[in-house]
């Protein structure tokens, strides 16, 4: 592909200077499991998140699994989430014993619709699972106030929303009392392998988080309880640490390629840009339009070398893997539409204002 959807080559050639010199040190330290770096960006993470705690852990599903399990969650309980996310979002869920349940988004944010969440609440109901998709916050106020009503409990699923804001001062992975992350290599903040956290407001959840995602581990060998090997390796930590000191300038520059598309297809009838809330600062982890001949147009695009993809093509409720949960076709209408329209555009801090352009040109050529 001539212009990918994103492009980590670039990234690594703008701080080669800066990774190769740490991975050097880190390897010759022989500290791979644990260590200094480890709790360094556990401090540094949860500072930017500005959350009280931070869990560094293996990936974003192992940081939703124990997260889950920080909250309570268990045979019987029911989650309520949305069904336009990755399946990594619901699996730990049932992983656990639980149920999960979805919920419709909201037709101009793809979020979760607040709206929804009252009807699909009942007695079982542990936990809401609001999804920052695409990199814009979710209504959180309404999420929070309908959780605290009635005795039930919030994580925030941030795996695509690293930075972004939510009504000026909250940071996704700040709002609720726990919050989750990926840094699987394509995400705003990616490591160089799988990689995730944990970000916590309550001292003790996050403590038990880490012993489990360390085997349950009181010392070495004395287990508090059964646990994972779950834990960031210092490898991922230390290339994350260089990586957060340069993720407000790639926001930036994230923000910079979304407003030239933005600009470019205003006047364009047939494309549905990105809304952005008025309570959200998004950090673009996709740009996400939706166009009446989708198909045509991603066939379109990779044909004349431009990586666009589609996240995601089938809702979660009409997977394969939770065709037990009995949902029809016709059960989340606004989901089951968006899939059909959406295409992601190649969007990433590098990315040149002749490369928006071409893709631009390109995406009108095919409508
Ligand atoms: C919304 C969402 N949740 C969870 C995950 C899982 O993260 P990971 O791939 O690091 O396990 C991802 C990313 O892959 C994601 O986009």
């Amino acid at each position: 592909m001539d212009i990918p959807l994103c492009d980590l080559k670039a990234q690594y050639a703008s701080i080669a200077s800066e990774i190769d010199p740490v991975v050097r040190e880190v390897i010759a330290s022989t500290r791979y499991i644990g260590g200094p770096e480890v709790s360094a960006f556990e401090e540094e993470f949860a500072r930017y998140c500005g959350a009280a705690h931070c869990v560094g852990v293996a990936s974003g599903t192992a940081a939703l699994h124990l997260a889950f399990i920080g909250a309570g969650v268990g045979p019987g309980d029911e989650v309520v989430t949305v069904s336009h996310t990755f399946i990594a979002t619901a699996e730990p869920i049932v992983t656990l014993g639980a149920k999960v349940k979805f919920v419709d988004i909201d037709e101009k944010t793809y979020n979760m619709d607040v709206n929804q969440l009252e009807a699909a609440i009942t007695e079982k109901t542990k936990l809401l699972l609001p999804v920052h998709i695409y990199g814009q916050p979710a209504d959180m106020d309404p999420v929070l106030e309908i959780a605290a009503a009635k005795g039930i409990q919030v994580i925030e699923d941030s795996a695509q929303s690293h930075g972004a804001r939510y009504k000026g001062e909250r940071t996704c992975g700040g709002i609720a009392p726990m919050g989750t992350f990926s840094f699987y290599p394509g995400k705003n903040l990616g490591a160089y392998g799988d990689a995730g956290a944990i970000t916590c407001a309550d001292a003790e959840v996050a403590e038990r988080m880490r012993s489990l995602s360390n085997h349950g581990r009181a010392d070495k060998y004395l287990h508090d309880e059964e646990g994972f090997n779950f834990r960031l390796d210092a490898l991922q930590a230390a290339i994350l640490r260089i990586k957060l000191r340069h993720l407000p300038d790639w926001t930036e520059g994230r923000r910079r390629v979304a407003k030239m598309y933005d600009e470019r297809l205003a006047a364009n009838d047939k494309v549905v840009t990105p809304y952005v809330a008025p309570f959200a600062e998004p950090v673009y982890h996709l740009y996400v339009v939706r166009v009446p001949n989708r198909d045509h147009v991603l066939a379109g695009l990779r044909d004349k070398g431009i990586d666009a993809g589609i996240h995601y093509p089938v809702p979660l409720h009409l997977q394969p893997a939770y065709r037990y949960l009995g949902y029809e076709e016709g059960a989340l209408p606004v989901t089951e539409k968006i899939a059909k329209e959406i295409v992601s555009l190649p969007i990433f801090p590098e990315m040149t204002e002749s490369q928006v352009d071409r893709v631009v040109e390109t995406l009108e050529s095919l409508l």
